[in-house]
């Protein structure tokens, strides 16, 4: 029997290998392991991917998330609008810092937030809107970025699943963390530019917010040993960010292989009569998905998913369960039925095998297998 991954790791360290051991050989032999050399030149080197002036290398995507809000300011008595169908760190960072999630529920195609809903859910308390382009699709952020603005809103980006993302709007070209006051991103090894451990990274624009970022990230300290705030120890170290760098020079490539593997899936659907069984993820007009994740909506999803597995295929909820049904945020108050989307997308969602490696023969065994379960 086949074996087939969800991702594939080893397969994509092959291509890399000898400029990795290069790369982490040069800091081996420096013996400079914390922001260091690499670390300035990759945050220069991403914030010029981007388009943004500043990049602050720290030490995950959820840590990015926190810094991100406590250079904004929440605190206690803030609220931040956000989606309940993410990763649980885009709200974690919220209710560390004793402010309040304020949810809006998510579209049933791109699984991304509701953008026609957040101006509703603006409240005299909102601080800051956190959008998260899930599963590597951009939300169509023009759409609230200048009524934020003008109403004095920080607009976050979750960009932890969306690296190379973009969009492009009557002809303006918007990349996925370069449109809101600040974005974050995650370099968590499976993520389309990951590192070798634990990463992640803070962009902005403004030159007040880097240099608040950049002693939030060692302790709120500007000067050794004297500190203006209680900060974070969140540091990107020297050898990821000289595995990034390497890493950040192919990322492109990959990304264009993730997006070719989607359009096999969703031909594959279609010649193999699928398509009434199973809904393949919506590309919005305008937009580059970058194919993070490959989820499709499924009849019958958690019986599909064991079929997959007695073959040997891996597949994956990304997300179980709504985030304001989970029990640390009951304090929120909300209840089920809430925000029936992000519901009914926990019950139906299911991705598939998603790496820029897999093959169109291991493709086709997937859907012959989804074919066997759906015709039985
Ligand atoms: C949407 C989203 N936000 C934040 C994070 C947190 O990133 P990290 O795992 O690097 O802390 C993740 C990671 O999986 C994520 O998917």
């Amino acid at each position: 029997m086949s074996s087939i991954p969800s991702f594939d790791l080893k397969r994509n360290y092959e291509r890399v290998r000898q400029e990795v051991r290069d790369a982490v050989d040069k800091v081996l032999e420096s013996q400079h392991f914390v922001l260091g050399p690499e670390v300035k030149a990759f945050e220069d080197e991403f914030a010029s991917y981007l388009g943004v002036p500043h990049a602050v290398g720290c030490a995950s995507g959820s840590d990015a998330l926190l810094l991100a809000l406590m250079a904004i300011g929440v605190g206690p008595g803030d609220e931040v609008i956000t989606t309940p169908f993410t990763f649980f760190a885009s709200t974690s960072c919220i209710s560390r810092l004793g402010a309040r999630a304020v949810y809006v529920d998510v579209d049933m195609d791109t699984y991304n937030m509701r953008m026609d809903m957040v101006m509703d859910a603006v409240t005299p308390r909102t601080k800051a809107v956190l959008p998260v382009h899930i599963f590597g699709q951009m939300c169509p952020l023009e759409e609230i970025a200048s009524e934020l603005k003008d109403r004095g809103i920080a607009l976050v980006e979750d960009c932890a699943q969306s690296f190379g993302a973009v969009r492009r709007v009557d002809g303006n070209l918007m990349r996925g963390g370069a449109v809101g006051d600040v974005s974050c991103f995650s370099f968590f090894p499976t993520k389309n530019l990951g590192c070798y451990g634990d990463g992640g990274l803070v962009a902005s624009a403004d030159p007040e917010m880097d240099k608040r970022l950049r002693s939030l990230r060692v302790h709120g300290s500007s000067a050794t040993y004297f500190h203006d705030e209680v900060g974070l120890n969140s540091r990107l170290d020297e050898i990821q960010a000289a595995i990034l760098r390497v890493r950040l020079r192919h990322a492109e490539q990959w990304n264009e292989e993730r997006r070719a593997i989607a359009e096999r899936y969703r031909l594959l659907f279609a010649a193999h009569d699928l398509l009434e069984f199973v809904t393949p993820p919506v590309e919005l007009e305008g937009n580059r998905h970058v194919f993070h994740q490959y989820v499709v909506r499924a009849k019958d999803r958690d019986e599909l998913q064991r079929f997959l597995a007695q073959r040997g295929i891996t597949t994956r909820v990304y997300y179980p369960l709504s985030l304001h049904l989970q029990p640390c945020f009951r304090y929120l108050g909300y209840k089920e039925g809430d925000f029936p989307a992000s519901e009914a997308l926990t019950r139906q969602v299911l991705a598939l095998p998603m790496f820029p490696e897999l093959t169109p023969e291991e493709q086709e065994t997937v859907v012959l297998a989804m074919k066997d379960f759906y015709r039985r």
